[in-house]
C-alpha cells in the first residue's frame, strides 16, 4: 500500500471539488500538504480559478502562502464554501477523530463553518469503530483539576497550540462517541476535542490505490 499516493489521489479528488471564487477552508496533515499543491496547481493551470482560504494551522498557513495561495484570516468571513481536511480515523457512520497533529480546535471551527466539510484520506484510516488516543485541547488554568476530572489523559510532549492550549489525548474507553463528545464537551477546561460528529461531515474522499471511494454523510 503506497500511502503518499493514496494521499495525493484523495487530495486531488477534492481539490476539483473547488470552483472559482470559493472561499475554502484547509485542514492541516500530511494529506492536506498533497491538497495545498492540488490547488496551488489549478489556480496556476487555471487563470480563472480564484481562490480565498483560511487555514488551520499556522504550518498550512505557510505551506500555502509559499505555493502562492491567498490566505486571510479566519475572522473575517461568516461562512466558508468548502473545508477540506484529513481525519486519523472515519467510521462507517461518519464519526471522525481528528487532532494528531494537535490542529482539532481550529480545524472544528473551519469544519462547521463550511456549507460542505469533505474528508480526504488514505485507505488506513477507514475504521469499524473510533477507538483511543482522542486528542484534547485543554486550558492551561485549572489544568491538575481538569485532568483529575477527566481520567486517563496523557499530556502530549508538543508545543502549544497557536490560541496556547495544552495538547493533550484521552486515552480512556470511547464506547459510544456521541455519550464521550457530550462528556468531554460539559468538562470545564476543555476547550475543544477531536471528535467529530457525523452532522459536521458532508462526505469523505477515500483512496485505495488509485481508485477513490466517496461516502456520504451529512
Ligand atoms: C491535524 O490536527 C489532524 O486533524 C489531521 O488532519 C489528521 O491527523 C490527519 O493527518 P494526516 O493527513 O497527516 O494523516
Amino acid at each position: 500500500m503506497d500511502i503518499e499516493l493514496e494521499e495525493q489521489v484523495a487530495a486531488d479528488a477534492a481539490a476539483s471539488l473547488v470552483e472559482d471564487g470559493m472561499v475554502v477552508g484547509l485542514g492541516t496533515g500530511s494529506t492536506v500538504s498533497h491538497l495545498l499543491r492540488a490547488l496551488a496547481h489549478r489556480a496556476l493551470a487555471h487563470r480563472a480559478l480564484a481562490l480565498r482560504c483560511v487555514a488551520t494551522s499556522p504550518r498550512t498557513e505557510e505551506a500555502a502562502r509559499r505555493l502562492g495561495l491567498a490566505v486571510e484570516p479566519f475572522g473575517t468571513f461568516e461562512r466558508l464554501d468548502l473545508a477540506i481536511d484529513g481525519a486519523d480515523q472515519i467510521t462507517p457512520d461518519g464519526w471522525l477523530v481528528k487532532g494528531g497533529g494537535a490542529a482539532h480546535t481550529r480545524e472544528k471551527l473551519v469544519a462547521i463553518s463550511a456549507e460542505r466539510f469533505v474528508v480526504i484520506a488514505d485507505s488506513r484510516k477507514p475504521v469499524p469503530r473510533l477507538h483511543g488516543p482522542i486528542p484534547l485541547e485543554l486550558l492551561e488554568f485549572g489544568l491538575s483539576s481538569t485532568l483529575r476530572r477527566l481520567g486517563t489523559v496523557h499530556l502530549r510532549d508538543v508545543p502549544r497550540s497557536p490560541d496556547g492550549g495544552v495538547i493533550a489525548d484521552f486515552t480512556g474507553h470511547v464506547g459510544d462517541p456521541a455519550v464521550l463528545a457530550e462528556v468531554l464537551s460539559g468538562t470545564p477546561g476543555v476547550i475543544e476535542h477531536g471528535l467529530f460528529s457525523p452532522a459536521m461531515v458532508t462526505m469523505a474522499l477515500v483512496a485505495r490505490g488509485t481508485e477513490v471511494e466517496t461516502l456520504l454523510f451529512a
